[in-house]
């Protein structure tokens, strides 16, 4: 798939971008490419808030810091990582299940006492540390997966939300636009402005648009292939 690589190569961050609107139909198809992600037991924790109200963008823009990308972007894309949804995505998916057809024995026994058994870690998350020091120690004897705590969790949902991101960054490019991931933000504002619930939080800003002249603002750097590839 050729495309695909030319989309990979030619993906860059664009911190200045064209006035020029977003087809509504070219950022629904690269929403739903992202929603394709994987995603730790397929339990899809993230949420894209398209921020098109003119004074929440206003709001967005200076919790992005009012970082150029965001300034000049014609779209802004809140991706929010959610902890505290498991349950519910849990149930979806064994209603889909269902509605296929008679739940496979792996399938119930995965997401009706696996899930639960990784995800619940009691009252303020107290079980959690408990949870994690037992896999810990259970894995000085046999290999064990780790039963998380709730920082644990967190980390776990910001990784596939992060997935994501990049499919989504991926597809606007194979569309022949651009974009630009935000880390620098405000967390605090930005989940006020989006009304998060406790456990979500943004992962990351996303500005998207078409890039600009300047867009670019250097070549690409690099680190030598055998600081990030090894074999084992
Ligand atoms: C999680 C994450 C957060 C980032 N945050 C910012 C940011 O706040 N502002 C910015 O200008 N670029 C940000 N970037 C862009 C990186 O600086 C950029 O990806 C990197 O320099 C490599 O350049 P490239 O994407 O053009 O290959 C971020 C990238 C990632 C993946």
């Amino acid at each position: 798939m050729p495309e695909f690589f030319e989309a990979v190569e030619t993906r860059r961050t664009v911190r200045d971008f064209l006035p020029d609107p977003v087809p509504r139909d070219v950022l629904d198809r690269c929403l739903d490419a992202a929603r394709l992600a994987p995603s730790s037991s397929n339990l899809q924790p993230w949420e894209f808030v398209v921020i098109r109200d003119p004074e929440a963008r206003r709001a967005a823009n200076a919790a992005c810091l009012d970082q150029l990308p965001a300034k000049t972007a014609p779209v802004l894309v809140a991706l929010v990582m959610h902890r505290d949804t498991w349950r519910r995505n849990r149930d979806e998916i064994l209603r889909v299940f269902e509605s296929r057809g008679p739940l496979r024995k792996s399938q119930a026994a995965y997401y009706r006492k696996i899930i639960p058994a990784i995800y619940t870690t009691g009252p303020f998350g107290l079980l959690g540390p408990l949870k994690r020091g037992v896999s810990r120690l259970i894995s000085l004897f046999r290999p064990t997966p780790n039963f998380m705590s709730r920082s644990d969790i967190r980390v776990m949902a910001h990784k596939s939300t992060a997935l994501a991101a990049a499919a989504f960054m991926l597809a606007l490019r194979a569309e022949g636009y651009d974009s630009c991931p935000m880390e620098g933000f405000d967390p605090w504002r930005a989940a006020k402005l989006l009304g998060l619930p406790r456990g979500a939080e943004v992962n990351m800003f996303l500005a998207v648009g078409k890039r600009s002249d300047r867009g670019v603002w250097w070549d690409r750097v690099l680190m030598p292939r055998d600081w990030v590839v090894r074999e084992l």
